[in-house]
């Protein structure tokens, strides 16, 4: 059972978790009135900037790494490491944060060096990360393993950040950001955004569950099964019961985790239809740029969710906009 008592207890433990100061928060809050209004709806649309964090280009990593980097540095590391594709947002805000913290970064990526660097690949190598390439996704876990030891055996202290610091401390940034938001003075009926390695929906949802929302959250997967990143996400809150206290593995039960892998597409990355409509809708009504990868899958939802009645017109909605711009120009 999850008590109101241990509920805030757990919202106190999260908002005094130590940070780096990282991004300046909070991320903007904005209506998107000439979205809502193209897309014929009653329902008052909001979007969630952290794709404006200023930090490194920002993105949703900015929150998660601002919790995973200053335990990082309470252990003593000199190295951040990290695993991604050549144009991960993640892999490049965790370059980003090393080297705002003057600690080296070490990216395994997966996938050929590109003969010309651009995007985020391009980003990292100005940030002064040294990249790894390895063949294919299940190389990544053990390159990182050995490029730890690889640096302790020359007497450096790595730290291993996962795959999108989707680690349970590493979300405790988004169970902030739901508290963030409702000082902005919205308190949505749903919120919607891009999923993939599970933090961010984990942090929102259970943010939501502690602060007594009934808010439906509603991750869109960027490629994996929709059972798969349910798992993933309520072992995550099931996690937060170390920082958070006993009450997560209720929450962790309870919870009602919503994925939607209906609009991958062709798969990672690849454009659809109606990412493409969803993309030029953004950027023509509201001067928004989400990007194929995982925010214009997203936001293609949101619009079928729109026409199909699944957000129904007396609503308040939030797009949580996670970032991803820089792929734009990868
Ligand atoms: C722009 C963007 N949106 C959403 C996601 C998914 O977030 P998470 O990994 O926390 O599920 C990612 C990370 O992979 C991302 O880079």
């Amino acid at each position: 059972m999850t008590t109101t008592l241990d509920a805030s207890a757990a919202i106190r433990r999260a908002n005094e978790i130590s940070t780096v100061a990282l991004g300046a928060l909070p991320s903007p809050l904005e209506e998107a009135s000439r979205l809502r209004a193209a897309l014929g709806t009653g329902a008052r649309v909001f979007v969630k900037r952290d794709d404006a964090i200023p930090f490194g280009f920002g993105g949703n990593k900015v929150r998660k790494l601002a919790v995973v980097a200053a335990q990082a540095l309470a252990d003593g590391a000199d190295t951040l490491i990290t695993v991604g594709g050549v144009q991960s947002n993640h892999a490049r805000a965790t370059a980003a944060t090393a080297a705002k913290l003057g600690l080296r970064c070490h990216l395994i990526a997966n996938g050929t060096r590109p003969e010309k660097l651009t995007g985020n690949a391009l980003l990292d190598s100005l940030l002064g990360a040294e990249v790894e390439y390895v063949a294919a996704r299940t190389d990544r876990v053990p390159a990182m393993k050995r490029a730890a030891e690889r640096i302790r055996a020359a007497g450096g202290n790595p730290v291993e950040v996962p795959l999108g610091a989707s680690t349970p401390f590493g979300a405790i940034g988004f169970v902030r950001a739901v508290g963030e938001l409702l000082e902005q003075g919205v308190r949505p009926d749903v919120i919607v955004h891009a999923t993939s390695s599970g933090g961010t929906q984990a942090g929102l949802t259970a943010g939501c569950a502690l602060h007594g929302l009934p808010t439906r959250v509603i991750g869109v997967s960027a490629d994996d099964p929709a059972a798969d990143v349910e798992h993933q996400v309520r072992s995550i809150i099931d996690g937060m019961k170390g920082p958070l206290g006993s009450v997560m593995e209720a929450v962790a039960r309870d919870a009602r985790i919503e994925v939607d892998d209906t609009f991958v597409g062709g798969g990672y990355g690849v454009p659809t239809p109606a990412s493409i409509e969803a993309q030029q809708l953004a950027a023509r009504t509201e001067a928004l740029f989400v990007d194929h990868t995982y925010t214009a899958k997203a936001l293609a939802a949101l619009v079928q969710y729109v026409r199909d009645g699944r957000i129904p017109s007396n609503v308040t909605v939030v797009f949580w906009h996670t970032g991803g711009q820089v792929g734009l120009f990868a």
